[in-house]
């Protein structure tokens, strides 16, 4: 089976939350954990097949700690060639979580892997470069990342070469 794996940073909840919603999507179709970045079980993401980071939108951009995970440890995991997502949450509508989305996606490529935003061709809910929720109603965000994670997924299928 197909795996994933989901590694978050979240200091009040909110991306962890929303981890928990693209997960939901992710387990119709494929293997899936969600690892905060102190607990990350590095074998079995060396074993995925896709990588999905989630981030807070910090300074309209991804926080610090996720910068230095993806310049210490991303780099151990043997990424290349795996299928990578981004996710953020954000406080703000105008608070740069795209600009956030578009570092870690932009980290992603350098580290050799395809990545993916879940938009395009499956129309609504429309994503353009990757989901996004905000932290005063997260639950609102619910449907949009359940999706994103189960086009994340057919994505990863589509990949191996398999059907869903
Ligand atoms: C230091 C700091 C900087 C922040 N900067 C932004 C920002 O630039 N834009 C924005 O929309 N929200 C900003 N926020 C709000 C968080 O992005 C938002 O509350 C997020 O959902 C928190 O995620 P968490 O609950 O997983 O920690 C900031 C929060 C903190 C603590």
């Amino acid at each position: 089976m197909q795996k994933v794996a989901i590694i978050y940073d979240s200091k009040t909840g909110t991306t962890a939350k929303a981890a928990e919603y693209v997960s939901k999507g992710i387990k119709e179709i494929c293997e899936v954990r969600t690892f905060s970045l102190a607990d990350v079980d590095t074998d079995y993401v060396k074993t995925c097949d896709g990588v999905i980071l989630g981030s807070p939108t910090y300074f309209a951009s991804l926080t610090a700690n996720m910068k230095t995970w993806m310049e210490t440890e991303a780099p151990k995991l043997g990424l290349a060639g795996k299928l990578g997502g981004a996710y953020v949450t954000e406080q703000y509508i105008h608070g740069g979580a795209e600009n956030a989305i578009q570092i870690m996606l932009t980290h992603e490529m350098v580290l050799g892997m395809m990545v993916y935003s879940g938009g395009g061709s499956h129309g609504t809910p429309v994503i353009h470069i990757g989901p996004v929720g905000m932290s005063q109603n997260i639950e609102d965000f619910r449907d949009l990342f359940v999706a994103y994670g189960k086009r994340f997924a057919m994505q990863v299928m589509s990949i191996a070469g398999k059907d869903n």
